[in-house]
């Protein structure tokens, strides 16, 4: 059984599909504990499964530095041996990242390394893409560049807004998320090979 540390911005609908197959006896890692950026409305989830929280953010620090390394403090506190970066929107300190590497793993809405960045589904579309997708990778010191675990496509509609393809993509996020965990729990991932890479 693996400890997990799940870090949100926002609604945390990944979160909560984590937190889900939590419950299952077979699923071989448990959270514990949830931090945000601010105080996130996905915080909502981890108190239904009456998960820790904490806020950490970056305005309280002087330094973006110094705020890696509460951030830091913090999940090493709370005893994880897996840091997932789940819609947490916030490039994090290269001290945060080599604290922790391999063990940091963040998803994205497309398939890296094509839509880097916050607006990937917007970026997707814009350049008329007929496919996408969802990566999950390890991280590293770059904005969504570390090598890539799994990922998972599909076809984009024609005239889907970004919001139907967001959504339609976190449908499959979830999923991938919750099997990627497993698989990392049961060493049928090895972080440090792929991290080499
Ligand atoms: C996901 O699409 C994730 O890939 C992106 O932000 C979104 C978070 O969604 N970085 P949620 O907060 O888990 O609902």
């Amino acid at each position: 059984m693996i400890s997990l540390v799940v870090l949100i911005s926002g609604s945390g609908s990944n979160l909560r599909a984590l937190l889900e197959a939590t419950n299952r006896d077979d699923f071989p890692a448990k959270i514990v504990a949830v931090g945000a950026d601010n105080d996130a409305r996905g915080f909502e989830h981890a108190r239904a499964f009456g998960i820790p929280t904490f806020v950490m953010a970056p305005g309280d620090f002087s330094t973006r530095d110094e705020w890696g390394g509460a951030l830091l403090e913090q999940v090493r506190a709370a005893g994880a041996d897996l840091v997932v970066c789940a819609g947490f929107m916030r490039i994090l300190p290269a001290g945060f990242v080599q604290g922790l590497t391999p063990n940091l793993i963040n998803m994205h809405p497309a398939l890296l390394p094509l839509f880097p960045g916050a607006h990937a589904v917007r970026d997707a579309l814009a350049a008329g893409a007929t496919e996408t997708g969802a990566t999950v990778h390890v991280v590293d010191e770059g904005v969504d560049t570390g090598p890539v675990i799994r990922q998972v496509s599909l076809a984009i509609d024609p005239g889907e807004t970004e919001a139907q393809l967001h959504e339609r993509i976190k449908v499959l996020e979830r999923a991938l998320i919750v099997d990627t965990v497993s698989d990392i729990a049961h060493n049928l991932i090895d972080l440090k090979e792929l991290a080499r890479s």
